[in-house]
């Protein structure tokens, strides 16, 4: 085994910018393998299709679908809700659609993380229109604090503080998505007065 460790604590960040470890690359992926047994154990005989949402939500999506056992399908959706900041806009606008119908499959919503509930509000909205037999939720984080929206997710990976966190998906500024841990990203105090002015 390559030591990993000491290469994840030397990942190159930008000037002003920490990220602290929240939940390590091994502790994600342990929890993985239990909620795609969950999965499995609630459906036991059906074909499951997920669907992820572009782009935090890929590397959840490929692992989760990696570790569920039986037929399973996936398609993507991408929508743009975030800036390139830390703050929500509370605005959801499709950008990408599905390539195939979800009409009668037992459909699994993989998102990176349920913050307000703004982005799933919307796309559960979107999909129980188009009818699919079951429509369930898995994010791998749960932010409940800053919840706005009355979402729910049937699988939840890790529930957080309110914190800004990167990593396995997640970003700032499309900046750390490829980590392989979830940090909670710290930004020196002159710096985010100086991007807050903009
Ligand atoms: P919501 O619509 O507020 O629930 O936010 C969902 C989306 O906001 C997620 O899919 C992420 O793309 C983004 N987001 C929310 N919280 C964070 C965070 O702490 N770090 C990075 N992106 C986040
Ligand atoms: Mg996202």
């Amino acid at each position: 085994m390559p030591n990993r460790g000491r290469k994840q604590r030397k990942n190159k960040k930008a000037p002003g910018e920490n990220v602290k470890i929240l939940i390590s690359g091994p502790r994600i992926q342990r929890r993985i393998q239990a909620l795609a047994r969950q999965i499995r154990r609630d459906f036991p005989d059906e074909p499951l299709h997920l669907v992820s949402v572009l782009k935090g939500g890929v590397f959840f999506l490929t692992d989760l679908a990696r570790s569920i056992s039986g037929e399973v399908s996936f398609d993507f959706i991408a929508v743009s809700s975030y800036g390139h900041d830390t703050h929500s806009s509370g605005q959801v606008r499709l950008t990408r659609d599905l390539d195939s119908s979800i009409e009668g499959k037992t459909v699994i919503v993989v998102e990176d993380i349920l913050d307000t509930g703004m982005t799933l509000q919307y796309l559960l909205k979107l999909f129980q229109q188009r009818k699919p037999k079951h429509l369930r939720v898995a994010v791998l984080l749960d932010k409940p604090d800053r919840r706005v929206a009355p979402v729910r997710a049937d699988y939840v990976g890790f529930s957080i503080p309110n914190e800004f966190v990167v990593g396995y998906g997640l970003d700032y500024s499309e900046r750390y998505r490829n980590l392989p841990y979830v940090g909670v990203l710290s930004l020196d105090s002159k710096l985010a007065k100086k991007a807050a002015e903009k």
